[in-house]
């Protein structure tokens, strides 16, 4: 039996890939970060030929820093930024535009337009999923009307439509030399042109749209074969696991019972609760989701609260605003006062997500007096998240019924102990930061291994998880509630900025 799992992390600002054993534990990873283009206010790119050739050179990294023989990795898992939009010509394997990012806000007026015809929630019952600018859905339009000639390739079957995880598999397995064209389940959810009660692509969906079905991926379940990898990076290596990072975290976390959840903290902020079998539908703001698919087993759905600034707000103070240096000195400076000092930041950047889904919103700074100082603007920085995940976590139980016992989190801004502890504060929940953080690769790595039964079953998983340190409520309930009394005015003031 080979010794590693390998796994890839296709990320918004980073690609990583991270070699597991059989405990979970990380052997070898190598990391490289992306461009970001910003062509337009709103607007937000990758180049997919550099996140192809990151993933090559991370593979490569991985390793040779641990000298890994090929017979030593048993299986390949991949895991991405969901929703994120690629069209690329499959005799050339060149994309016909940068990659439309899931943060991209560019399809606004169709969201408007759409929605006109029975509003935002048209197509929750089909897809689980609100109109908005989030979703591949409407950027794979925007492509098909704004590229000259790729409705036509679209049509003759040359041009081929993936998220990263598709865009990826195909170049893995041979790209222009028979590249597959695969998705799984999860990615497909967060297309908006899936049928959550098929899991099938839905005609009536493709033809309100207008896309192609010829340019869609085949869909698979998360854990099983998609292909042998062709690259010499890997060749020979079978890729068994993909899921979208958000549900690859839920995965990691060994979250397999319905009612368990686990909240990410990256770009964004993603928490996400397991609802077994069942479709749950939102009425309170969420996504309802696929979580996984294992197999031949039934899939097990989520609900989701997707919040898209959470980390990008300490990357903004750092980048555009230059307070601090580093983004670990947001923790430092936030720490050298006791409260926010009546400051409040909705970092509405890309509209509001759960549970608002107000795409005209924008980004707000109330509160303000001549006290307030930069300590108190990095503290309302680390409050932002806190008082989003709140949000999220008082719609999904009043979505579910599930009141959490515990939160489990994950994710790079969780070593942030001020974040933290006002994250339980907050919510009033004791929260559970597990020994292991780096949980959307071994997700994937899980689904992966699973496979090829590098682990036999899920309660091999389940013992690899544990706590390295609990962060228990102890603010009282008034400053709770003045707090997020005061949060929740400044959010009022961040809609409707757009006309
Ligand atoms: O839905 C977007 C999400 O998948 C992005 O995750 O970790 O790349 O910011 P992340």
């Amino acid at each position: 039996m080979a010794s590693y799992v390998a796994a890839i992390d296709q990320g918004t600002t980073s690609t990583r890939c991270i070699i597991f054993d059989q405990k979970g534990t990380i052997i070898s990873v190598a990391q490289k970060e992306h461009t970001q283009y910003y062509p337009k206010p709103g607007w937000v790119e990758h180049d997919p030929e550099e996140i192809w050739r990151n993933t090559l050179e991370v593979i490569a990294k991985a390793r040779i820093d641990l000298n890994l023989q090929l017979k030593d990795v048993a299986a390949l898992g991949i895991t991405n930024q969901r929703e994120t939009t690629v069209v690329w010509n499959k005799h050339t394997g060149k994309a016909y535009h940068n990659a439309l990012v899931w943060q991209d806000m560019r399809t606004a007026d169709d969201v408007t337009a759409f929605a006109a015809d029975g509003g935002i929630d048209r197509f929750r019952d089909k897809t689980g999923l609100p109109l908005a600018t989030y979703f591949s859905g409407l950027k794979l339009r925007w492509l098909l009307n704004h590229v000259p000639g790729l409705r036509a390739d679209a049509e003759a079957g040359d041009a081929l439509f993936g998220n990263i995880d598709s865009f990826l598999i195909w170049h893995l397995t041979g790209g222009v030399h028979g590249g597959k064209h695969l998705t799984d389940v999860t990615n497909a959810s967060r297309t908006q042109l899936m049928n959550l009660h098929t899991m099938a692509w839905d005609d009536e969906l493709l033809e309100t749209l207008s896309i192609p079905r010829a340019m869609l991926p085949d869909i698979k379940p998360s854990s099983g074969l998609f292909g042998e990898v062709k690259s010499e990076v890997l060749p020979g290596v079978p890729i068994t696991g993909v899921l979208g990072d958000q549900q690859a975290a839920l995965v990691g976390q060994t979250c397999f019972e319905p009612g368990q959840a686990k909240n990410t903290y990256g770009t964004g902020c993603f928490l996400l609760l397991n609802t077994g079998t069942a479709i749950r539908p939102s009425t309170c703001g969420l996504l309802t989701t696929v979580a996984y698919q294992f197999g031949d087993e039934p899939p097990h759905y989520a609900l989701e609260g997707s919040v898209a600034i959470a980390g990008a707000l300490v990357q903004w103070l750092r980048d555009n605003l230059g307070i601090i240096q580093t983004s670990a000195e947001v923790q430092t400076l936030a720490a050298e006062v006791s409260d926010n000092g009546g400051a409040y930041i909705v970092p509405a950047f890309s509209g509001l997500y759960a549970p608002y889904w107000k795409s005209n919103a924008r980004g707000v700074m109330a509160g303000l007096t001549g006290f307030v100082t930069k300590q108190h603007i990095a503290r309302a920085v680390l409050e932002a998240t806190a008082f989003q995940t709140y949000d999220v976590l008082k719609a999904m139980q009043e979505d579910s019924g599930v009141t959490l016992k515990a939160l489990r989190v994950d994710g790079g801004m969780v070593v942030n102990e001020l974040l933290m502890q006002f994250q339980a504060d907050i919510a009033d929940v004791p929260v559970d930061r597990p020994i292991i953080t780096e949980t959307t690769a071994l997700g994937a790595a899980y689904a992966a291994g699973l496979a090829v039964g590098y682990w036999a079953s899920k309660a091999d998983l389940t013992a690899n998880w544990g706590v390295e340190a609990t962060f228990s409520p102890v603010m009282e309930a008034a400053q709770r509630n003045q707090l997020l009394t005061s949060w929740h005015k400044a959010v009022q003031r961040s809609f409707d900025w757009i006309d």
